[in-house]
């Protein structure tokens, strides 16, 4: 059922507001002020390292839980794609928090990564929306991210609640290393709590990203760029695009563009910018100054401060939400997939079921 909607993809990207509420209430209980997690949770005081591995969009999701771990918990963090991590044979030692993320749990790389984890690591965790499936089970400890199913092969509602559980995961650590105040926690999980409204007002982009996905659709190319917490979502973003536009897509972390990717800019390319303004901001801005003046087209997606400061030049913007930057990467999802969907949708390609790919993909 598609509950109105023309794609089960825009049905999944509608819901996220309230699935994600689900996610938040489940690990913040009814109160919101603090942090329970399923089965008696997980004791961080032995872990001094942890290994995340995942394919596709659930890999972008540890790619961005990388920077919480690391900044919030300052736990040392290794990101790997499932498929070369199961055959280097790296070394996993006690103290290693191993822990897989994905949506079906029965990617057959993931599975057999967490095998390979098995009697090496300290906790083996998995973050799943399947708790029935066989990575959910052959897990010490099992996270439910309550997407509820999603149909669409292009993962939408359940990368933003795989952020959402991996962001509290991530809190849960820094809380009991003591490496957080009261103050910032207390103030961050009130911002989780408020991220379902904050996320409705985002939905209201839409029309902006159908717009925009119109002249989107006659581009061979797209790049996308991003710093910090937005160079995941910027490989999202492009992976999205790619997988239902069929559209030439690639994302690069915006201070790599002069060590190459500048060669391809040109005015038939569109640059999508993710960059709420944060820290790194001014930084973005360079960086979208040097594709200006190649004749570049740059898309920025940014808060209202940030479409203030940057300058002219800017071919197309989509304005979002003001939001802690630490929460910029499950909001921001949003317009990634809204473009995704709009341009596929302009180019009449199967959305749903986009060409070569499965749902669930258990042979590797
Ligand atoms: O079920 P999983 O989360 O383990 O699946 C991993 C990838 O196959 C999946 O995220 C894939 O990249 C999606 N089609 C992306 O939209």
């Amino acid at each position: 059922d598609k509950a109105g909607h023309k794609h089960f993809m825009a049905k999944e990207i509608a819901e996220q507001p309230q699935v994600i509420a689900e996610a938040v209430k489940h690990y913040l209980g009814q109160s919101g002020h603090s942090i329970t997690l399923p089965d008696g949770g997980l004791d961080f005081t032995g872990i001094d390292r942890l290994v995340m591995v995942a394919c596709g969009t659930a890999y972008y999701a540890c790619l961005t839980a990388k920077y919480w771990f690391e900044q919030l918990a300052r736990l040392p963090v290794e990101v790997d794609v499932a498929s070369e991590f199961r055959y280097r044979e790296p070394p996993v030692t006690e103290g290693t928090l191993a822990l897989f993320v994905s949506q079906s749990g029965e990617t057959a790389d993931t599975l057999a990564a967490l095998r390979y984890c098995r009697d090496k690591a300290e906790r083996i965790v998995s973050v799943v929306n399947v708790p029935e499936s066989s990575i959910a089970r052959e897990s010490d400890l099992a996270l439910p991210i309550l997407a509820g199913t999603e149909i669409g092969v292009a993962s939408t509602k359940a990368f933003s609640c795989q952020l959402t559980v991996l962001l509290i995961l991530a809190l849960e650590a820094a809380r009991q290393k003591g490496r957080i105040s009261e103050e910032r926690l207390e103030s961050l999980l009130s911002a989780l709590r408020g991220l379902p409204a904050t996320l409705g007002n985002a939905l209201e982009t839409d029309t902006m990203a159908e717009a925009l996905s119109l002249e989107l659709a006659e581009a061979q190319d797209i790049l996308f760029l991003g710093r910090g917490l937005m160079y995941p979502l910027a490989l999202e973003g492009a992976l999205k695009m790619k997988e239902i536009s069929y559209i030439h897509a690639e994302a690069y972390a915006s201070g790599e563009l002069k060590h190459g990717p500048i060669a391809l800019i040109d005015k038939h390319v569109p640059v999508v910018v993710m960059a709420p303004r944060d820290a790194l901001f001014e930084k973005t801005v360079s960086n979208m100054q040097e594709v200006m003046a190649r004749g570049g087209r740059v898309v920025l997606i940014s808060d209202h401060a940030g479409l203030e400061a940057a300058q002219d030049g800017i071919w197309r913007s989509i304005e979002m939400p003001m939001v802690d930057p630490v929460l910029t990467p499950i909001l921001y999802a949003l317009p990634a997939q809204l473009m995704a969907y709009h341009t596929a949708v302009a180019k009449g390609t199967d959305v749903d079921q986009p060409r070569n790919l499965a749902k669930s993909v258990t042979v590797e």
